[in-house]
């Protein structure tokens, strides 16, 4: 294994996390979490087998999108800590073997953000062609609306200025106009703040919408919008070659293929497989693995350096927006039938958890699928300890609930009057008194030790993020089977869908005399025959990763 490269792309093997520092831990007793808590629950991180933290939005807002809606891309919000404290944060994280990024949100900013708030007082200032601007709204200023229920157009009416403004998400966040020079520049300059503050990169948030001119009136004329990618990536390669741009773009595979640039991948580092997480959820709930599979083998091969960001949950609804309305309705029946769980007639604001019924076997099998397809894994908090929602909470907020630490007060998140705390905590089955960090860390069987050996097993197993994915034909239609290959290292996957148990046959290629396979889950060994077969059984929502191993073979299982 190339050794150096490994460590140069860390991109292409890491386990990202995703948290929200005002929900993770908090040291102040104010009910928020803080930069400080999160610094002293890092080693949670570590231990959990953690390379990459993302950040979302700590920077200073009016928080009426969850931290999305910001004044100051160079400040931290006080209620969260300062700088200083984000910069023992990084250094801890460093320490630890973890980078971190954090969110770039520059399609817009708040409508609150001193550059807007200068931009509608006047004709004459300085930023007012920061944001985009007409004196009537387009025809079709009501397409495209991405928050329904509460958006009817992605023009707003400014009374102070006397036109309209483009917003493609709330009204309180206007959109910057990326074709002016001035605000390219500006980016660029929070990116090298940011940079030399210490962190690795960022998830760069709406990048379609981002590099969308549409509204500008001279749309036609402009330079084609992917050129403005190529140069932030270049600007960020300059300054530091070992930062990323992980962006979010959840577009059909070839439209999103573009934005990893040419072919040795010139834009974004990586992007997030939206289309193969809607297909695996069409599959769960089918019980059967043909739609994951055929979104495996239509998604384009990154570039060599770049990744696909694999995922089960983040923080937003689950979109099923890509699959067509009997798909959704399946996923919907399957997963979250009554109205209160849905949410914009295209996602479901729940948690893996209580989707799969708190089947853990099932859970298990997910995450093991996570970590075994080809793509770098995402986490988002509290998945690795089974935390469920709290659907009290409004929209997008149920699955943005406190981390559950113990099984006290708060789940051990704060001390504050629970009326107080930033998001309200998970109740019932799935809340801090059944699902805590403290109480799994003692359970072997307990999903947080699951997914820290599915994290050892795919961090020592190049072929899985490095290799080239296979997928198997078997006669088990339930299963799905898929090899990685990298050098002389191949790991076989075996998934079963479905709640029946099964057998699959299989033909290993390159085998011979004393050729057996070695269960990297469990260490156990079985042979194969001679002529190449493999027979394997597979318990219901079973799942094994095998090591196909050579007489002579060094690998340690
Ligand atoms: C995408 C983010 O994931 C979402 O949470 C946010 O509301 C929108 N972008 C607007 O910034």
């Amino acid at each position: 294994m190339r050794l150096t490269e490994t460590a140069d792309l860390w991109w292409k093997n890491a386990v990202i996390y995703c948290l929200d520092i005002e929900t993770f831990f908090d040291t102040d007793g104010d009910g928020r979490g803080d930069i400080r808590g999160l610094s002293q629950r890092i080693d949670h991180l570590a231990e959990l087998g953690v390379t990459c933290l993302w950040l979302m939005p700590f920077y200073p807002t009016p928080d009426r999108d969850d931290g999305y809606d910001i004044t100051d891309f160079y400040g931290v919000d006080s209620r969260l800590g300062s700088h200083g404290d984000l910069v023992e944060l990084i250094t801890l994280a460093q320490d630890r073997g973890i980078r971190v990024i954090a969110d770039l949100v520059v399609n817009h900013t708040s409508d609150q953000h001193p550059w807007f708030q200068s931009a509608r007082s006047s004709r004459d200032s300085p930023y007012r062609d920061w944001y985009v601007w007409r004196d009537e709204p387009p025809p079709d200023a009501d397409k495209g609306v991405v928050f329904p229920d509460q958006e009817t157009s992605l023009w707003q009416y400014d009374e102070q200025a006397g036109q309209y403004y483009l917003h493609q998400f709330y009204k309180y966040q206007p959109d910057l106009d990326i074709a002016h020079p001035e605000v390219r520049e500006e980016i660029m300059r929070v990116i090298g703040f940011w940079l030399q503050m210490g962190l690795s990169g960022f998830r760069v948030d709406a990048v379609p919408f981002l590099i969308d001119t549409a509204g500008a009136l001279d749309a036609a004329n402009l330079p084609d919008p992917h050129d403005y990618l190529r140069d932030l990536r270049a600007f960020l390669t300059r300054r530091t070659g070992r930062a990323i741009l992980l962006g979010e773009v959840n577009l059909p595979y070839p439209d999103t293929r573009k934005f990893f640039g040419d072919e040795d991948g010139d834009e974004l580092t990586m992007c997030f497989d939206f289309i193969g997480m809607q297909k695996m959820y069409l599959s769960l709930a089918r019980q059967n693995p043909a739609e994951l599979i055929e979104a495996l083998r239509e998604r384009p091969d990154p570039p060599e350096e770049a990744q696909w960001g694999t995922f089960v949950r983040n923080h937003d609804e689950l979109t099923l927006d890509k699959l067509t309305d009997e798909e959704r309705q399946e996923v919907f029946s399957a997963f979250g039938p009554d109205k209160d769980m849905q949410l914009y007639g295209r996602g479901l604001r729940r948690r893996l958890p209580t989707m799969l019924g708190n089947d853990l076997t099932r859970i298990k099998m997910v995450y093991s699928l996570l970590f075994s397809l080809p793509g770098t894994p995402v986490l988002f908090y509290g998945e690795e300890i089974g935390m469920g929602e709290n659907l009290a909470a409004e929209g997008r907020s149920a699955v943005r609930t406190p981390m559950q630490w113990t099984n006290g007060p708060n789940g051990g998140f704060s001390t504050a009057d629970p009326k107080q705390l930033a998001g309200p905590v998970v109740e019932g089955e799935l809340g801090p008194e059944h699902v805590n960090v403290a109480a799994q860390r003692r359970d072997p069987d307990s999903l947080l030790n699951w997914i820290k050996l599915l994290i050892q097993r795919y961090r020592e197993s190049p072929e899985l993020s490095w290799g080239t994915c296979t997928i198997l034909e078997h006669e088990s239609p339930t299963v799905f089977a898929h090899r990685s290959e990298y050098e002389s290292g191949s790991v076989i996957a075996l998934h079963n869908f479905s709640a029946e148990p099964a057998e699959v046959t299989l033909a290993v290629a390159g085998s011979g005399v004393g050729v057996r396979v070695a269960d990297l889950l469990t260490g156990k060994l079985a042979e194969v025959d001679t002529d190449g077969t493999l027979r394997h059984p597979i318990g219901p929502y079973g799942c094994c990763w095998l090591r196909v191993v050579h007489p002579g073979d060094r690998y340690i299982v």
